[in-house]
């Protein structure tokens, strides 16, 4: 994580808020994977991201998020959510579970990697350059090089490029109602899909206030 924050400073963007949500990427997400090639890879691609991920709010309309992620740091907001969700998600998706019905562990080290980097790549540091729906493709493209130069695994990478791929499920550009997903990319786009709700207020601020 210093390296991460090194940059951040340099680039007069590191503050309170910002260190939380790293803290909280790293324990609730990075750390979860158990796959040690692939965690060093994920978080080696976290030092090379553009910088706009850390800081974007997450919604360019602001109508798409909660309204706590259409702040400073929302994108990073939603993915830490996410990542808190696949736990409890995965025990709700048959193809990942076991007898005992546990989740396999390198599924979910594979829907951690995913998650993690979906949305890296919204935008471009310089030059007003959105991806729009096109960003996890381009996310994936990013990821495939730069595993591929750091000698991971190939399957694992494409596993992860998948499911970072087709993390918006069914609303990918290119997917119809019979493109096949893996269990694991099921999995990310369910927790996607619940963290970007933009009702959850109502379900999770103590006073209920309907405007
Ligand atoms: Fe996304």
């Amino acid at each position: 994580m210093e390296e991460i924050q090194h940059r951040l400073m340099r680039a007069g963007i590191w503050d309170e808020q910002l260190e939380m949500l790293l803290r909280a990427l790293w324990k609730y997400g990075v750390m979860q994977i158990q796959d040690e090639n692939l965690r060093s890879t994920v978080i080696k691609f976290l030092c090379v991201v553009p910088r706009i991920f850390y800081v974007d709010h997450a919604s360019r309309s602001g109508n798409f998020h909660p309204w706590w992620q259409n702040g400073q740091n929302g994108t990073l907001r939603s993915i830490v959510e996410s990542v808190i969700l696949l736990p409890p998600q995965s025990r709700h998706i048959r193809g990942l579970l076991n007898e005992a019905l546990e989740p396999n562990q390198h599924a979910m080290d594979v829907a951690y990697a995913a998650t993690i980097i979906s949305d890296t790549w919204k935008k471009e540091d310089h030059g007003d350059i959105h991806y729009g729906p096109e960003h996890g493709r381009i996310a994936a493209e990013h990821w495939r090089s730069f595993a591929h130069i750091k000698h991971l695994d190939a399957h694992v990478i494409e596993e992860v490029a998948d499911a970072c791929y087709w993390h918006m499920g069914l609303y990918t550009p290119g997917a119809t109602l019979t493109t096949p997903f893996t269990p694991v990319t099921e999995l990310v786009n369910a927790c996607d899909v619940c963290t970007s709700h933009c009702e959850l207020g109502v379900i999770y601020e103590p006073k209920l206030v309907i405007v």
